[in-house]
């Protein structure tokens, strides 16, 4: 078995360069090349990351790996090679597509993240789960991340790749992803194995928040000290970059990422009226629960004061109602 994963690697390590040639050197790269150089993606950085272009046919990779002596029935187990249903014939998974291997903590590519080239569906297309490659223990790009991870104390953590990679141009050099699915305890207690703190910079739309929501409370329970970066409304990081430019990333969000609590005290005023009785008490309501969630007892006494500052309540009826929720929530 362990043969067999040693093989599967060598697949995708000879794949990954395959596929960086074809994007660099290839007429059929050209498409994809001026993609990425239209997305600001620099040659530092394509080499950096290994980005590369899966050619639009069905037996590209098949027949190289087929040359190079791979079992293609190994090839198929590592998520690279599909087979046809009429007859068991391979064919090549990745096809037309700009490849973005993901790498281990050792840095050997152990699996890919296909994008299409403009629009269409699916957008990504990844590897399965195989022996090699378990998502939610991987984050992607820690190995190249980890040193200045551990200089800076901190993690940064996106959404994509994209993002990690337009966050790395912008000098934000310890950014890793979760790659499309929410962030498990493998992946919070990998962090904290490297980190005492993270900031969750997730796109900031609806989906995005309530992801970095989740995120924040699994990275809480692993021990990690948390902060969420905040963008305008709809954009991601690398949207963000490629509009404010890099000074003003590293400024204006990464720096000035707020605590959960800030976070969600900004996110719950949105759009409300709190000259409003109704949509004031419910916003009071929405904070009294964060508040109970909370489990530094002076943190609690904080935020009730804050409230009770805010809104001119007794300390006491806060108090009280926050116990009251705690209790609830049991
Ligand atoms: P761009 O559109 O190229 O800027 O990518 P993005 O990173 O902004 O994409 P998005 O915010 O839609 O998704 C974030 C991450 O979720 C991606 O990097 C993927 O890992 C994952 N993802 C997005 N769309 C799909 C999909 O259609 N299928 C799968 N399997 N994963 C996806
Ligand atoms: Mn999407
Ligand atoms: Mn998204
Ligand atoms: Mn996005
Ligand atoms: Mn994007």
């Amino acid at each position: 078995a362990s043969d067999n994963r040693a093989v599967m690697t060598d697949a995708h390590e000879l794949l990954a360069k395959l596929y960086h040639h074809y994007l660099l050197n290839t007429e059929q790269g050209l498409k994809a090349l001026e993609y990425l150089k239209n997305r600001g993606f620099t040659d530092e950085v394509i080499s950096r990351f290994q980005i590369g272009f899966a050619p639009d046919s069905w037996d590209a990779a098949t027949n190289f790996l087929k040359r190079r002596k791979f079992s293609l029935g190994l090839c198929e187990k590592a998520g690279l090679l599909g087979t046809r249903d009429f007859d068991g014939k391979f064919f090549d998974r990745f096809r037309n597509r700009i490849m973005f291997p993901i790498w281990d903590r050792n840095g050997k590519v152990i699996a890919f993240g296909g994008r299409i080239l403009g629009s269409g569906e699916p957008k990504y297309l990844n590897s399965p789960e195989t022996m090699l490659f378990n998502k939610g223990n991987n984050l992607y790009a820690m190995h190249l991340s980890r040193p200045q991870m551990r200089k800076k104390e901190q993690a940064v953590l996106f959404e994509g790749y994209v993002d990690t990679i337009a966050a790395w141009r912008a000098g934000v050099e310890n950014g890793v992803a979760t790659l499309g699915t929410s962030l498990t305890e493998e992946q919070a207690k990998l962090l904290k194995r490297n980190v005492p703190s993270v900031v969750i910079c997730y796109d900031s739309d609806n989906a995005g928040v309530e992801a970095a929501f989740r995120a924040s409370s699994i990275l809480q329970k692993a021990g990690v000290n948390v902060r969420i970066a905040q963008m305008p409304d709809g954009l991601d990081p690398d949207d963000y970059i490629q509009k404010f430019g890099t000074e003003k990333f590293n400024r204006d969000v990464i720096g000035a990422s707020l605590t959960v609590m800030a976070f969600k005290i900004q996110y719950f005023r949105r759009g409300k009226n709190l000259n409003d009785e109704g949509e004031r008490m419910l916003y009071i309501e929405e904070i009294i629960k964060e508040i109970s969630r909370l489990s530094n007892a002076v943190e609690k006494d904080h935020y009730l004061r804050q409230l009770s500052d805010e809104f001119n309540l007794s300390l006491e009826a806060l108090k009280q109602q926050q116990f009251l929720t705690a209790k609830q929530q049991k």
